[in-house]
This record gives structure tokens, C-alpha cells and sequence, in this order.
């Protein structure tokens, strides 16, 4: 029982207790000193995420991109954007990585192009009803002149989903679908040239080591047959946001899951590789089966990065997210935040009073990750969350986000969660890079927030993040696949991993609270002289009996 976890699982499954680290590269290092991070940057760091314990990293696009939005628009999957440093420097991390015994992951982005991909611009050169025009959606509009989008869909960052082509000759022409920005044409996945050149990607990365995929939008790339209209909510508008709800029609289309057996099967020949999907869907059975065991081996669940604070509902999350994977033997995932949703520190705050916001929103962020590290399975960890960096309030004129522009200036988009981290010194640019002109704007008020402040402070999140993925990595109590409830007050939550028997308690109330019977092993804040939990705060406990036989 004094054996690790970690010693008895299968690498072919390494993923299924991983820590994995979400690098943004733009906001991660800049080493080349352009005020925007790139691949070097993230190697000259490996050290730190060392330190941080981590097993793998996820990198966000770095493929060739005209950076509509920031490298989900990609015009070749198949190189590194010179912006990142190109190819050299990506076999350069890769090594490097491997060298340190961190994984490497890259974002795969099936559903859609850069309208900059030879394959879009050739098809905007080519006739109707060409074959360069069918690996993409092209419609003719509807009435008499075909001046009205196809159909009726929204795109999921404001404005239609249609764009409207001049044919070569200069006439007004037929529609595209774009799910997302008109700069990223949806991909026609009936076209098997799509799928052949997707398997052609997949293996360039893996033949060059990669250790898996994260798939973008892995619920969007199949469309309903004919493309029917969206049927319009009570107010008479159309559905915009990604709502994860299964009535979406533009998402989750039975046929997805041929593409996930296909990608599957590709997978299949490199058995130690992974793929994770973004999966917005919220339906737990619908959910499960895109983790079937022919199809992805793990699929990003947003319950965590979604409950608000209260005891029940991280409950229900943790029990439908369990339920969800079970009833397909997958592996569970757990995320508090990613580079499109707010950071869990502002999050967490909603509803407390401005001045305490920050410190309420720390506090819990810093109760939440000790649950999601305590849970079985997959965790992601957002670049910045070990630091407890909150969202931050750019002005107007520095936000990026093609969310932005597309909706008039009505939705401010992700750039707040997407701020470069802060390495050192006390003011910006915090030795993320040598310019003064990073890429977003970063905050006069984080030299606390730097890594250099918090790695010899015992007390930092950053400390409490590095003790808390050691002591999962290390510990015999963390091991088994389910958890049972402890009885608790409405506004707590105690939960024990069944097998190992790590027992993980949230005050989500407003008064200390006692600890089930065991020793503490850890705690977001410190315990109360009595030995009491404080409000907004986490704890883990090992159990009497297995006080003295941990690492
Ligand atoms: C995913 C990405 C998001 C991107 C979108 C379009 O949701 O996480 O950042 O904008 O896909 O590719």
C-alpha cells in the first residue's frame, strides 16, 4: 500500500491521472521580446512547470495562422506559425519537454479553416458547384436574388453564420457557413478529402512525437442533413452562444461520432498517444458517447468551470460528470477554466461585494482546485490559475477578441482571462517579456501575483497548487476510480476516494465548520485554532487508519 499510484498504472493510459498544464502561447513567455509569448518561451519555463509537478502540457494553436482568432483560424496545420517561432523551435520545446518527462499535447482544430487556407481561396477562384468549392458549405442565398443567408443560424461570436462570396467574375455569389468568425469557413465533412487530410496532419504531429490531441469544437464538425432553419426562442431570436444544450442544432449531430471512430482508429497506431475533446454538451448520456472506447479517450467537462459556489451544485457536478463517464468505463476530466471562459478567481467572486470580490474569489478558487485534485481522474489546469490570476478589465481599445467587434461591441469576449502571466518584478511586463508592449495590456497591481513572489512563499497559491499535485502524485489514498458522500450540512460537501480513502471537505458556508475524524493533510486556508474548517475554504484528510502508512 506505500506504492505510489503512479507506479502500478499502465503508461498506455498515462493520461488517466494526469496533471495537464493549458499553455496559451501567446501569454505564456516571450522570449523573442515581440510582446507576444511564443515556443522558446515556453521551453526556457520547463523548469517552472517542473516545479508546478505537472505530467503534460496542452498548447493552444501554434500551427500557421492569420490570427483572426489568435490560431483557431489555421491556413496550414501542418508548420509552426513563425509568430511561435516556427518548427525549430517546436521540436526544440518537444525535446526538451520529453527530456523533463512532460507530455506534449497540440491543438487540433477539424471543424474549420482560415478562410487564408489554399483550400478557401481556391475555391473562392473556383466555380459553383466545383470540387474546391465542396470541401467547404457553400449555399446559394435564399430569395430572388439570393441576397438572404441560407438559412437562419447565428454565429456563436455575433452576426450570421453566412458570409456572402463575390464569384470570380465580381457578381455577387453564394453564402459560406461559418459556425464561428467569417475568417474560419466551416470544413464539409461529407468530403472525404477532408477527413484524408486530417488523417494527414494527425500523423505528421505523431510521427514527429507528439504525445495526443486536444479537439476543437470536437461536437461541431458534422452538420444536419439539408441544414434546416434554428427554431426561434419565445423572444423570436435565434439561439447565438455555445449553449452545450443537446436542441442545438448546429452542434452534436449523430454523425460526429463516425468522424471520432475514424480519428480513433488513426489514434489506435500510436497507443500511447491521447486525444481529448472540447466537448460542449451538457446531457450527460449524450456527453458519454463521444468517450465510448472507440471513440475519444477523454472529453473536457466544463460542470466544475461552470457550478457557482454552493455545496449542492458542485455535488450534482461531480455526480452527473461521474454517472456521465461511468456508464461508458471512461475516464473522468475536471477543469476550472480554459482560455474561453472567465477565470475561476473573478468567477467565484459573483455576488460577493466589490471591495472583497478578489480575496472571496482567491479563497474559493483555492478550495476548488483541492476538489479537483482530489477527484478521480484527468485534471486541467488553466496557465495563470496556479498563480490565482483573476480576469482583468482591459479597456475598449486593447481587446482583441474577435468576439468583440462581431457582436457591436455588446460582449468584451475572452481577452480578460487571457492576460500574459506575470514571471517577476514589480511592475508590467513582469519578465513575461523584454517589450513593454505585450500583446494585451498587463495589470499595475499583480507584483504579488508573480511567480518570483510566490514560489518561497509557503502560503501562495502557487505553493498550494505545487504541495496539492505532489502529494496526489505521491500519495497511496489518491487511487481508485470513485467516490462516496459523507453526510454533510447543506452548505458543506465531504467526499472520500473510495479505494485509496483521501477524504476532500468544502465549507461553502458562512461559519467554521468541524472535519470529519482523520489527520489533515492539507488546506486551502489555515484551520481555525479549534481545528475548524473557515468558510470559503477545502481541506484534505487522511483517514485514521491510514494516517501513518502515506508517503
Ligand atoms: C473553441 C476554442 C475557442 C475558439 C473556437 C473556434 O471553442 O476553444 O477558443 O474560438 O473553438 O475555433
Amino acid at each position: 500500500m506505500t506504492e505510489s499510484p503512479a507506479a502500478d498504472r499502465s503508461d498506455r493510459r498515462w493520461w488517466a491521472d494526469a496533471v495537464f498544464y493549458q499553455i496559451y502561447p501567446r501569454s505564456f513567455a516571450d522570449l523573442s521580446g515581440d510582446g507576444v509569448g511564443d515556443l522558446l518561451g515556453v521551453a526556457d519555463r520547463l523548469g517552472y512547470l517542473e516545479l508546478l509537478g505537472v505530467d503534460a502540457i496542452w498548447l493552444s494553436p501554434v500551427t500557421r495562422s492569420p490570427m483572426a482568432d489568435h490560431g483557431y483560424d489555421v491556413s496550414d496545420p501542418r508548420d509552426i506559425d513563425p509568430l511561435f517561432g516556427g518548427m525549430a523551435a517546436f521540436d526544440a520545446l518537444l525535446s526538451a519537454a520529453h527530456d523533463s518527462d512532460i507530455k506534449v499535447v497540440m491543438d487540433l482544430v477539424p471543424n474549420h479553416t482560415s478562410r487564408e487556407h489554399p483550400w478557401f481561396e481556391e475555391a473562392l477562384r473556383s466555380p459553383t458547384g466545383s470540387a474546391a468549392r465542396e470541401r467547404y458549405i457553400f449555399r446559394d442565398g435564399r430569395g430572388p436574388s439570393g441576397a438572404e443567408p441560407p438559412n437562419n443560424w447565428r454565429s456563436i461570436f455575433g452576426g450570421s453564420a453566412w458570409t456572402r462570396i463575390a464569384e470570380p467574375d465580381g457578381s455577387p455569389g453564394q453564402w459560406y457557413l461559418h459556425l464561428f468568425a467569417p475568417e474560419q469557413p466551416d470544413l464539409d465533412w461529407n468530403n472525404p478529402e477532408v477527413w484524408a487530410d486530417l488523417e494527414k496532419t494527425m500523423r505528421f504531429w505523431l510521427d514527429r512525437g507528439i504525445d495526443g490531441f486536444r479537439i476543437d469544437v470536437a461536437h461541431g464538425m458534422a452538420k444536419p442533413p439539408g441544414l434546416p432553419d434554428m427554431p426561434a426562442t419565445p423572444d423570436g431570436s435565434v439561439v447565438e452562444l455555445l449553449t452545450g444544450d443537446e436542441n442545438d442544432i448546429r452542434f452534436n449531430n449523430p454523425g460526429v461520432h463516425r468522424i471520432h471512430r475514424k480519428i480513433r482508429r488513426v489514434l489506435d497506431d500510436y497507443p500511447d498517444a491521447v486525444a481529448i475533446g472540447e466537448i460542449w454538451v451538457r446531457d450527460g448520456s449524450e456527453f458519454a458517447q463521444y468517450v465510448r472506447p472507440d471513440e475519444l479517450h477523454l472529453g473536457f467537462n466544463f460542470a466544475l468551470a461552470e457550478a457557482p459556489w454552493s455545496a449542492a451544485r458542485i455535488r450534482t457536478a461531480i455526480d452527473e460528470s461521474l454517472a456521465a463517464v461511468h456508464a461508458v468505463r471512461a475516464v473522468p476530466t475536471w477543469t476550472l477554466s480554459n482560455h474561453d471562459v472567465d477565470r475561476e478567481v473573478t468567477r467565484l467572486a459573483k455576488g460577493a461585494d466589490a471591495d472583497a470580490g478578489r480575496d472571496i474569489g482567491t479563497k474559493r478558487a483555492r478550495a476548488l482546485i483541492l476538489v479537483e485534485l482530489a477527484l478521480p481522474g484527468t485534471a486541467f489546469i488553466y496557465n495563470g490559475a496556479e498563480l490565482g490570476l483573476p480576469n482583468v478589465d482591459l479597456p475598449d481599445s486593447a481587446l482583441q477578441d474577435p468576439v468583440w467587434e462581431r457582436s457591436g461591441h455588446t460582449d468584451r469576449g475572452r481577452d480578460g482571462c487571457r492576460v500574459p502571466l506575470p514571471w517577476g518584478g514589480d511592475r508590467p511586463p513582469y519578465e513575461f517579456s523584454t517589450s513593454a508592449d505585450t500583446w494585451l495590456p498587463m495589470p499595475d497591481d499583480w507584483a504579488s501575483l508573480t511567480t518570483e513572489a510566490q514560489l518561497e512563499d509557503a502560503d501562495s497559491t502557487l505553493s498550494l497548487y505545487r504541495t496539492a499535485i505532489e502529494l496526489r502524485k505521491s500519495r497511496s489514498e489518491f487511487s481508485g476510480d470513485s467516490i462516496d458522500w459523507y453526510g454533510s450540512r447543506p452548505d458543506a460537501l465531504a467526499f472520500r476516494r473510495s479505494a485509496g480513502g483521501l477524504i476532500c471537505v468544502v465549507n461553502a458556508g458562512t461559519e467554521p465548520i468541524g472535519l470529519p475524524p482523520g489527520t489533515p493533510l492539507l488546506s486551502s486556508s489555515p484551520l481555525t485554532g479549534e481545528g475548524l474548517l473557515p468558510p470559503d475554504s477545502a481541506a484534505w484528510l487522511v483517514p485514521p487508519a491510514a494516517a501513518d502508512r502515506g508517503a
